[in-house]
């Protein structure tokens, strides 16, 4: 086979249960354990060749971009795997970069998958997790299809994703997209900022706690529940950062607080719809692949420019 012309596909996924804090920045060790949904709609390619000059090269939907990332975790995988020639990157991202729809996800566990695969080696999916985390900690979720939970763990060995074994449901989540823009505070700077809020502490705890809470709502495919306990949750999260002693901030625009307070309307007329945000304004709503026409509906009445996508549960990585 010519792996050259190999591409791996990581799919995003969407956190029910975040990971918002880094207990050790350089190993990326989370302060908590994350529970997620991997999308069918969104996702990354990334292939790989040698490179044509004596270093590692990126392009970035087919424009040449900013590579620091690609580069320190080339180096990783480096001490990791073992020494490898300056590789050529090719990635392209079928949902918007730094703009809180998890292209960090797809792109790092594309991106492991691709290299291990390149050089021949044949790793279990919990070993390209526990490596993707280093690039960015919501990939070493995306290499599970369905739901998939990441460990915190205690160090570099025991922290890693693996598949949660759930049974089949309608679930379907909603992406409105307020925002495709890049990003001003990163993933990783604002959990930095958060971990300075005095209520930290009390959110790690409470997030122990939900952890178990929609383990077990996942295992009854409770949707109901799985809603309730993610908005919980990711409101949470947020107001960690409006707190945070250090440059409070918030990722929330004013079309982010109507979309959240039109959901809650729908709620009280017997919709099934709960929200959770991540790193920006955009919202996801969570509920049944039946009810999500009816809200897609209704947004689209408030908001008649607001993009909205229904996506559903989608598969782990896979290579062609
Ligand atoms: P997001 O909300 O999109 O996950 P992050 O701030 O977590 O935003 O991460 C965005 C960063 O991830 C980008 O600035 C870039 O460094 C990196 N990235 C995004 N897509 C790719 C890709 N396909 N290949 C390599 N790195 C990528
Ligand atoms: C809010 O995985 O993007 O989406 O590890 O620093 O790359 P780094 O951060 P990243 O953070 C994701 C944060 C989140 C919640 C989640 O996906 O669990
Ligand atoms: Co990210």
């Amino acid at each position: 086979m010519d792996s050259t012309f190999m591409t791996a596909t990581a799919h995003t996924n969407i956190a029910l249960i975040k990971y918002w804090g880094k207990k050790n920045a350089f190993l990326n060790l989370p302060t908590t354990s994350s529970l997620s949904l991997t999308l069918d709609r969104f996702y990354t390619t990334t292939s790989v060749s040698p490179s044509e000059t004596s270093t590692d090269t990126f392009v970035l939907n087919e424009q040449v971009c900013d590579a620091t990332r690609v580069h320190t975790f080339l180096k990783i995988l480096r001490t990791q795997l073992g020494d490898f020639p300056p590789l050529h990157v090719s990635s392209d991202n079928h949902v918007p970069t730094s703009a809180g729809l998890a292209s960090s996800a797809s792109a790092f566990a594309a991106l492991t998958g691709e290299v291990v695969a390149y050089l021949g080696l044949d790793l279990p999916k919990e070993t390209l997790s526990r490596l993707a985390r280093r690039g960015s900690g919501s990939a070493s979720r995306s290499f599970f299809g369905h739901f998939a939970v990441w460990h915190e763990g205690v160090d570099d060995d025991s922290s890693f994703a693996e598949s949660l074994h759930a049974p089949d449901m309608p679930i379907a989540l909603i992406v409105a997209e307020v925002s495709g823009q890049s990003k001003k505070v990163g993933s990783s700077e604002g959990m930095m900022r958060a971990m300075t809020s005095p209520n930290y502490d009390d959110w790690v705890k409470q997030s122990a706690n939900q952890f178990d809470d929609m383990t077990a709502a996942v295992a009854n495919a409770d949707i109901e529940k799985i809603g309730a306990i993610a908005e919980n949750n990711a409101l949470a999260m947020h107001a960690l950062n409006l707190t945070a002693t250090r440059q409070p901030f918030t990722y929330f625009t004013d079309e982010t607080q109507l979309i959240l307070s039109l959901i809650k309307d729908m709620r009280r007329q017997g919709i099934l719809a709960y929200a959770t945000l991540d790193a920006g304004p955009n919202v996801k709503i969570v509920t049944t692949k039946a009810q999500a026409p009816e809200i897609v509906a209704a947004l689209h009445d408030y908001l008649p420019q607001l993009k909205l996508d229904v996506a559903v549960s989608g598969p782990g990585i896979t290579y062609d």
